[in-house]
């Protein structure tokens, strides 16, 4: 009975069979794709890969609460001890993105494709129609994530009267086209001459890398919902909670367990924040819509035990005060401790959070452990090391 009522709920809840999701990728591409993703000849300053940041080791996120960029060293936790340039946001996994339906990226959905336009700095002049693929584009020229602030981009770049972003994207395909082993691959896997390779080409198959390898396969959740799979006891009633009285499934509904839409959550915040001096103001940064203060998107849940710390900017290491933040707000922050300013910031969040949907129910100590453990079933399987 409580098993059927649970899949019913996850059924119900826009849960699908992975392989509805899917989008196979060219395998040769994605070949490639996984060089140029390890390949830091592809850091302006060639000292930054993609997987610097996105980790097999911390499940495609880095461990750490901001990411730190250029002038960083080491990997994960070790790049705090250095004085690398911080990235005021808490690396994203990349798990699923590039599945059917998945077309709002980053923290602050400052990628978003809609009816088959999309939304995103480069404005008219969009790069792709695919989400994914524009979202690639970013990291390679964002300032301090992949682009050092030095006397070389000072000198070559901003002194020319053209835009930077264009610019770097040129000088990184130059350098694949010249690279004896990168070339010939991507121009193969392509299927372009050596020298009409673009830009476009690599973020194709950086795509083709995201969608291959971070793939969902079948988690302990998914084998119970939709094959002959079981569930704990505890499992089962967090998995209940999940879907009922903790109203989780509101906004973390859907295949990924997200609903890609979104909203204020009264979370602390780490570090100085997009904003500066602490404040992050979200989705706003991408609408300068007032209404959008404060709002990040709801971040699919698959893997999420592995990914820890949480949050955009990364404020909790373990998932219990993630989940009593999301309905009792001041459970385990004291104001006492806070800045006057971080004071305001909170209170502000409470206030815009409490008129939102669901701001889900109290919750026991029992009740948020195991919310906890059913979190642990949304882990795929080829890394399972706990
Ligand atoms: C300095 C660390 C760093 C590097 C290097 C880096 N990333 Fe990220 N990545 C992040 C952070 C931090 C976020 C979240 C940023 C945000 O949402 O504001 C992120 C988010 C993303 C997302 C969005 C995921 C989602 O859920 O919307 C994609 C896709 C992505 N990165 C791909 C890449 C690719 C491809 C590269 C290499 C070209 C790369 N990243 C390099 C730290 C990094
Ligand atoms: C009103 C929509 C909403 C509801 C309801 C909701 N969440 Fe969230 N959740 C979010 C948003 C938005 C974030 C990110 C907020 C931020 O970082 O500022 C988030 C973050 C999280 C995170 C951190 C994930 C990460 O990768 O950093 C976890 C875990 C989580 N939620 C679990 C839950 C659980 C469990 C429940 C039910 C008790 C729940 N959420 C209810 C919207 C919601």
């Amino acid at each position: 009975m409580r098993e059927n009522a649970l899949k019913k709920a996850a059924i119900n809840n826009g849960l699908v069979p992975l392989e509805e999701i899917y989008i196979k990728p060219n395998p040769e591409l994605a070949k490639v794709g996984k060089d140029l993703f390890e390949s830091e000849l592809l850091s302006l300053n060639s000292n930054m890969s993609c997987q610097t940041c996105h980790l097999d080791e911390f499940s495609s996120a880095d461990g750490l609460p901001n990411a730190i960029g250029t002038g960083g060293e080491g990997e994960g936790p070790s790049r705090m001890m250095g004085s690398g340039d911080v990235v005021p946001r808490n690396t994203l996994a990349l798990w699923g993105r590039g599945t059917k339906g998945f077309n709002r990226f980053f923290w602050d959905g400052k990628v978003q494709a809609e009816n088959g336009e999309i939304f995103s700095q480069f404005g008219e002049a969009v790069p792709s129609k695919d989400p994914l693929v524009v979202s690639v584009h970013l990291p390679f020229v964002e300032v301090r994530e992949m682009v050092a602030r030095d006397e070389q981009v000072e000198n070559e770049l901003l002194r020319e009267e053209q835009d930077i972003a264009y610019t770097i994207f040129e000088t990184l395909a130059s350098r694949v086209k010249e690279d004896p082993n990168l070339g010939p691959k991507l121009a193969k896997a392509s299927q372009r001459d050596l020298d009409k390779l673009e830009f476009i080409d690599i973020a194709d198959a950086v795509a083709a890398f995201i969608r291959d390898n971070f793939k969902v396969e079948t988690t302990k959740f998914h084998a119970f919902v939709f094959e002959e799979g079981t569930l704990t006891k505890e499992e089962m009633n967090g998995g209940l909670l999940f879907y009922g009285k903790g109203g989780c499934s509101s906004c973390h509904s859907g295949p990924l367990f997200s609903d890609l839409d979104f909203y204020v959550i009264p979370f602390g915040q780490a570090g100085f924040g997009k904003n500066g001096f602490g404040v992050d103001y979200g989705l706003y940064n991408a609408t300068f819509n007032a209404d959008d203060v404060y709002k990040f998107r709801t971040p699919p849940l698959i893997n999420v035990a592995r990914t820890s710390p949480y949050s955009h900017s990364g404020f909790y290491t373990d998932l219990a005060p993630v989940i009593n933040a999301h309905v009792d707000p001041l459970k385990d922050i004291s104001g006492v401790d806070l800045k006057a300013s971080e004071r305001r910031e909170l209170t502000t969040k409470i206030g815009l959070w409490s008129t939102q949907k669901t701001p889900g129910e109290q919750l026991s100590k029992e009740e948020v452990g195991s919310l906890v453990v059913f979190l642990k079933t949304l882990n795929t399987p080829d890394n399972i090391n706990e």
